[in-house]
């Protein structure tokens, strides 16, 4: 017996951004992640401090090309399906549907190339999974409106959502509205395409365009049911249980706020109103959140199927200022000394991830889903062309286990798993090709060198012994 049930979705995750590339053709307009350079630049732009809303010839923009996977995707899709996925997480690039975000029509091309997707992964009993928006935003809004600084963009990516649902209906059935919404506070220009003048309150303006995001998360999630009531709506959160460094009250006390800081999003999006805790930090630092009066009837009536998250790592938090530091995704925290850590300095936590289930399980009591889970590597590939990445199976397997003891000792419902990056692909926080995560190897490196040749490494054997057993044989 598995703990997992026969449908259980063992898959693999990407996003546009970091594979697509063909950034201008077939009429797509430019976006946020196309601007967003790889070098010391990157993420001074990408916290919004940085202005560069247009492309110049001194820095080299990853997007652009991606890995192709525009040109790749029947290729790729194949191997996806010679793995055993069951599904594919895959986002929407916002600006090759409305290229400048608020076309009368969209983009006939754009359409056409997802529904080849879909299309693609039908032939392989492959269930699409799609996140309407993941770290995507028409330059065109963040130059007219300022991105989601403006109600306005509520009336854009629903419109986007409504072409969605209803041109892929009855082929796409599980849907996230936005990837790892609470990134908003961490990069606010990847994540919402927010820009800062010097003396703007950057609190304020980041928990307006969240609430906008909020509202259109739930009338995007109305009007999929309406158009398909098959149709699963969940909301994602880049999760990860904050710990305090001791048991001093004063660390536990931080660790808390520390969690509701990202808490925040999924208690709006999975029980449908502000928590008290948040209102109270409103209150006291001034936030002043402009709602609408038919805002709280819409949060309220709109709520989650599910809720996503992606996991990396736990994170770990203190009051004393002398402790040692690590990094993380998108944000540094304070270094566990009980945890190893990958070469770009994430520590590994597979308990973490059972921990995260169930503080995620107890507070919302919806189903979950992991939908991005992986290992950031520095692979290499020997004089044999093989690629032994055993790390990255060691990884994959003590989280696999820590969410199979979630499933089956402590009662979790959970819908599936993907793996993130599931073939090599572009890192969002650094923009490097080298830090990869994938099962299936490209061979490109981070001055956009390579042939885009894909290669199986050690994992990818692995990993479909792991989908054809249903997780028992790891
Ligand atoms: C998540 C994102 O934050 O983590 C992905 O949803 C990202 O887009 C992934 O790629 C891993 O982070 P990184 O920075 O190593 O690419």
């Amino acid at each position: 017996m598995s703990a997992f049930k026969n449908d259980f979705l063992w898959g693999g995750a990407i996003a546009a951004n970091q594979t697509e590339g063909a950034y201008n053709v077939d009429g797509r307009g430019l976006a946020n992640v196309d601007v967003i350079p790889s070098g010391e630049d990157r993420f001074p732009v990408m916290l919004g401090k940085k202005i560069m809303l247009e492309p110049d010839k001194d820095h080299i923009y990853p997007a652009m090309e991606g890995i192709d996977f525009y040109h790749h995707y029947k290729e790729d899709i194949a191997l996806f399906a010679e793995l055993g996925l069951k599904t594919l997480r895959i986002s929407i690039a916002w600006t090759r549907i409305f290229p400048m975000g608020e076309e009368e029509m969209p983009n006939e091309k754009g359409l056409e190339f997802y529904e080849n997707i879909f299309k693609e992964c039908k032939k392989y009993d492959i269930e699409p999974l799609v996140t309407i928006s993941h770290f995507d935003c028409p330059v065109h809004l963040i130059k007219k409106y300022g991105g989601w600084k403006s109600r306005k963009l509520i009336e854009c990516y629903t419109k986007l959502a409504k072409v969605l649902f209803t041109r892929f209906k009855g082929l796409v059935h599980y849907w996230i509205t936005f990837n790892e919404i609470n990134m908003i506070l961490h990069l606010p220009f990847m994540g919402a395409g927010l820009v800062f003048k010097e003396d703007e309150d950057e609190m304020q303006v980041k928990y307006q365009a969240a609430h906008h995001e909020l509202v259109a998360s739930a009338l995007a999630t109305k009007m999929g049911h309406e158009i398909d009531k098959e149709n699963k709506i969940g909301c994602m959160l880049a999760a990860g249980q904050v710990y305090p460094y001791c048991c001093d009250p004063e660390d536990v006390w931080k660790g808390m706020c520390k969690d509701r800081e990202n808490y925040f999003f999924t208690d709006v999006q999975a029980r449908g109103s502000y928590p008290a805790y948040a209102k109270a930090f409103f209150e006291q630092n001034n936030i002043n959140i402009e709602m609408e009066e038919k805002d709280k009837e819409i949060l309220k009536e709109n709520t989650a199927d599910y809720v996503s998250f992606s996991y990396y790592s736990s994170r770990c938090t203190s009051v004393n200022k002398d402790v040692e530091m690590t990094g993380g995704n998108a944000f540094s925290g304070v270094k566990n000394p009980y945890l190893k850590t990958s070469e770009w300095g994430w520590q590994i936590d597979p308990l973490g991830l059972r921990i995260t289930m169930n503080a995620l399980y107890d507070r919302y009591q919806k189903p979950l889903f992991i939908v991005e889970n992986g290992l950031g590597a520095a692979d290499t590939m020997d004089a044999n062309g093989n690629i032994e990445d055993d790390y990255r199976i060691e990884y994959i397997r003590e989280h696999i286990q820590a969410m199979k003891d979630a499933v089956e000792q402590d009662g979790v419902e959970l819908w599936g798993y993907c793996l993130w990056g599931i073939i090599d692909l572009v890192s969002a926080s650094t923009g490097e090709m080298k830090k990869r995560y994938g099962l299936i190897y490209v061979d490109k490196d981070d001055s956009g060198k390579g042939t885009l040749k894909r290669t199986k490494k050690k994992s990818f054997q692995w990993y479909q012994q792991v989908i054809k057993t249903n997780g028992r044989k790891l």
